[in-house]
């Protein structure tokens, strides 16, 4: 997958994408990963990319021309056959759910355009095929909410995961949290760990591991029950 990111503050990403799981997906070449700076498409000889908004009010609006010759520069640097979202990270979009990183998942490019300041112009918005928010809070800008949601869709990339750290466990896979795990000591503090899980019982494991499930959905998320995928 082709991750394209328009951002003024690349390198913010450096730390998140050079650790771990998704420093490994662009070792393995499962994700490529490419920076666009949005100054960089500024045209006026001091690089603004913002101005004062219209009608008054405070802060800064980011300029709809800089954002948008930098979005064609990226698709002119891109397979025109790809399938692709452009992304705009954004408080008013669609909360980002696990289903939705499953079908972004699917896609072969995803360009993110991250704001700052006050916002974009409002006739950019056109541009973007998804605005997607990360929760009901404001960031200062679009980086944090891209950096989560390729994190979350690389992997459920083939191949990103290792055996060991299968997707197939986690809470929200089958629209469930995830049920509790235990390793050694088989005591901790007084605590034991469940008798069924060390009975080699393979079928009684899993019936208990999905009564868990159930169970920590129905007390801690029931609003999760009513949206199962
Ligand atoms: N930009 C600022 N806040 C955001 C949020 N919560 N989600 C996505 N983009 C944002």
């Amino acid at each position: 997958m082709l991750i394209d990111i328009i951002t003024l503050f690349p390198e913010m990403f450096a730390g998140v994408f050079g650790e771990s799981i998704i420093k490994r997906a662009v070792e393995k070449k499962i994700l490529e990963i490419r920076f666009t700076q949005l100054r960089d498409f500024a045209f006026d000889k001091h690089k603004h990319v913002d101005d004062s908004p219209f009608g008054g009010g405070a802060g800064m609006v980011l300029k709809p021309e800089p954002v948008y010759r930098a979005v064609r520069d990226v698709l002119n640097r891109s397979d025109e056959n790809f399938s692709r979202k452009i992304i705009f990270p954004d408080p008013g979009g669609e909360v980002f759910t696990q289903a939705k990183a499953k079908s972004l998942a699917a896609q072969e490019q995803l360009i993110f355009v991250c704001g700052h300041y006050e916002g974009f112009d409002a006739r950019i918005y056109d541009l973007a095929d998804e605005l997607i928010s990360i929760g009901d809070y404001v960031l200062t800008g679009g980086e944090l909410p891209a950096m989560v949601i390729v994190d979350a869709v690389a992997r459920m990339l083939p191949n990103v995961l290792g055996s060991a750290e299968s997707a197939a466990t986690d809470s929200f896979f089958d629209g469930l949290l995830g049920f509790p795990q235990y390793t050694r000591p088989r005591e901790f503090e007084g605590k034991i760990v469940p008798e069924v899980l060390l009975s080699g019982n393979h079928a009684e494991i899993k019936k208990w591991r999905e009564e868990q499930s159930l169970n920590l959905t129905r007390t801690r998320r029931p609003d999760l029950l009513g949206v199962r995928s």
